[in-house]
This record gives C-alpha cells, sequence and structure tokens, in this order.
C-alpha cells in the first residue's frame, strides 16, 4: 500500500497519480466507516493546529470534525493573535509549532509561506489554501467527480470556467493532469495559468496520458464534458478594484443552463468549491447587484440549485478527504 505517513500535503504536484488516488481511495473508505458506524480512531492523542490568515468555513470545519471524529485534538491559532509574522518569523514559528504539535495546517497568501513552514517544523505540514493552489479542495473534488461517474477517472472529463491563473484554475489543470483525465481551462486568455503552471501540466499530462486544452471559446471547451467546474471571480486577499475588470473579462464564462446544454452531456453535473455567487443573499452579491445590476456571477441560481449541482456534496466531501490527508500522513496502522 502507499505510504504517506509524515508526508505534508502542500501541493498536488509532489504527489504521484498512485499516492493522489490513494487518499482519494482513502477517504471513500473513511466516509463508508462512518455512514456505517464502523470507523475506527487512528490519531488518538495527536494535536493538529491550525492556521487561518484568511478566512475559512468549509476547510476549517473539515479539519476539526475529522480530527474530532479520528480522535485527534484541533487548536486554532488566529494569526492576528499571535506573534507569527510580525513578531516571529515564518521560520521561528514553524519550530514552536513543531515542538508542541504533531501537525501544521495553514491557509495563507503566499505557498513560500507553507513551504516554509514545512521546511522547518519537522511534522507534517498542510496547505489549506494559497494564492497559487487549493490541493485538499482537488481531493474533495475528485472523490466527487468518482461518486458520480461509471468512468473511470482518466476517461472523466472537466471544464474549468472563470478566473484560471489563481489557486482553484491552477489546481483543476495540474490534479487533472497528474491523474491522467479530460481537462479544459476555459478562460479569456488574460487569466489563464502561468507558462509554468502550463508547462507543468504538459509535462505531467505528456506521462500520465492526460488531454489538456486551455481554451477562450465556451462551446470548445465544455463539448462533451462530464462535470463543469467554476469558482469565485474575485478571490480572497484580492484588491476591490478588480470587480469591475474581472466582471467584463468573465461574464461570458458564466456557467448558465445555455453553458451546461452546450456541453451536449444531459448527465453533466456542475461542480463549484463555495464560497459561490448565486443570488442576494449575501453582503457581497447585495454590493455588486447595486453597482452592476447583477444578481448572480460566476454561476447562475438556477444551475447552483439545479439537480446537475453537486456542490453540497463537494463540501461534504471536503471533510472526508482532509480525514483521509490526516490519517495518511499521522495515522497509527489499522
Ligand atoms: N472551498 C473552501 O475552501 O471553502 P472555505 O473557504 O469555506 O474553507
Ligand atoms: N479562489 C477562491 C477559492 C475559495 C475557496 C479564493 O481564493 O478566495
Amino acid at each position: 500500500a502507499t505510504d504517506l505517513k509524515g508526508r505534508h500535503f502542500l501541493k498536488e504536484l509532489d504527489f504521484t497519480a498512485e499516492e493522489f488516488r490513494s487518499l482519494v481511495t482513502l477517504a471513500a473508505e473513511l466516509k463508508a466507516a462512518k455512514r456505517l458506524g464502523t470507523e475506527q480512531q487512528r490519531l488518538r492523542g495527536r494535536n493538529i493546529v491550525l492556521i487561518f490568515e484568511k478566512a475559512s468555513t468549509r476547510t476549517r470545519c473539515a479539519f476539526e470534525v475529522a480530527a474530532a471524529d479520528q480522535g485527534a485534538r484541533t487548536m486554532c491559532l488566529d494569526p492576528a493573535g499571535s506573534q507569527m509574522g510580525r513578531k516571529e518569523s515564518t521560520k521561528d514559528t514553524a519550530r514552536v509549532l513543531g515542538r508542541m504539535f504533531d501537525a501544521i495546517e495553514y491557509r495563507g497568501s503566499a505557498q513560500s509561506a507553507v513551504e516554509e513552514l514545512a521546511e522547518h517544523a519537522g511534522v507534517p505540514v498542510y496547505n489549506g489554501l494559497t494564492d497559487t493552489w487549493h490541493p485538499t479542495q482537488m481531493l474533495a473534488d475528485v472523490l466527487t467527480m468518482t461518486e458520480h461517474s461509471d468512468k473511470p477517472l482518466e476517461r472523466i472529463s472537466y471544464a474549468y470556467l472563470g478566473d484560471a491563473r489563481y489557486n482553484m484554475g491552477n489546481s483543476y489543470l495540474v490534479t487533472g493532469a497528474l491523474l491522467g483525465m479530460d481537462v479544459r481551462i476555459v478562460a479569456p486568455r488574460e487569466l489563464w495559468p502561468s507558462p509554468e503552471v502550463t508547462a507543468r501540466a504538459h509535462e505531467l499530462a505528456e506521462a500520465s496520458g492526460a488531454r489538456l486544452l486551455i481554451t477562450e471559446k465556451v462551446d470548445e471547451g465544455v463539448a462533451g464534458a462530464d462535470f463543469v467546474a467554476t469558482d469565485v471571480w474575485v478571490s480572497m486577499g484580492e484588491p476591490a478594484e478588480v470587480w469591475d475588470e474581472r466582471i467584463k473579462l468573465l461574464a461570458p464564462y458564466a456557467v448558465t443552463s445555455d453553458v451546461l446544454a452546450a456541453t451536449g452531456n444531459p448527465g453533466v453535473r456542475f461542480l463549484h468549491c463555495l464560497p459561490a455567487f448565486h443570488d442576494l443573499g449575501t453582503e457581497v452579491g447585495r454590493e455588486i447587484h447595486q453597482r452592476h445590476g447583477l444578481t448572480a456571477l460566476e454561476v447562475s441560481d438556477e444551475v447552483f440549485e439545479s439537480e446537475a449541482s453537486l456542490v453540497f456534496e463537494e463540501a461534504e466531501n471536503r471533510m472526508h478527504t482532509i480525514k483521509a490527508v490526516l490519517v495518511a500522513t499521522l495515522g497509527d496502522q489499522p
């Protein structure tokens, strides 16, 4: 079996396809065990610290519930109320936390920060999202896709529409490339993944047999897709000034019923990492509505609420997949 004991979880590129798939398989097993009431605790006595420099609902709750189910304790360290970053370097923080905790989760802007924590902590470090990658989200998305497709993973196709030069776009491109899937990145050229990320994806695809398409054309990009995914058009940490330009650039890439119809696949399903702007139920949504007259951005309310939408299954799977990461990297042998 694949042994991931002691490993960090920083980005998809650090894993082989087999290792990545083993985490998805373990997550499915843990999910089934929880449903059946047969879950075995393999993290008793472990202490895990969670650092969120950016807001979170799903990722934080997933780590907390997963750890509790497995008998571990978690502590959230609020960066604003700690020395980290202002009076104490990342390197020193890593060495302190590594002495007290068995693992560290970090969400923030710079990928270099989570990599630096990992370099110095001496315990597994998990990336809970940076500007560049969102690897725990990819485990949940792959699990959700496998649960809702009869095809083997290598035959599944997905199209990601929207801002593709940020965490979700990068992660979708590289994960499908790693796993040998059929990946379409559909976005205006200004928002394509960087040449470096694209080059890495092509290298992976050569080894895995993945099909990669990066295109500005929605019809071409979504044709035949099994899954259509999107993400917010402005991410956490981006300045409010980018909204106007982003809305202009991405308006043609909103996931509407027409886009799902353009796949030509009546069984197409919709994915979104969440949170999503699809109605006026949020403060940001109401501001956008006031300024631009729009009631939805990256996905129409109709698609979000439709039978095709798997967004809440996907959200639940954050917990089962993060549990798999904890168990695989920290757990006692079953
Ligand atoms: N999808 C995701 O990472 O959600 P949170 O920001 O709520 O953690
Ligand atoms: N791209 C989004 C993902 C949120 C889970 C962000 O970084 O805000």
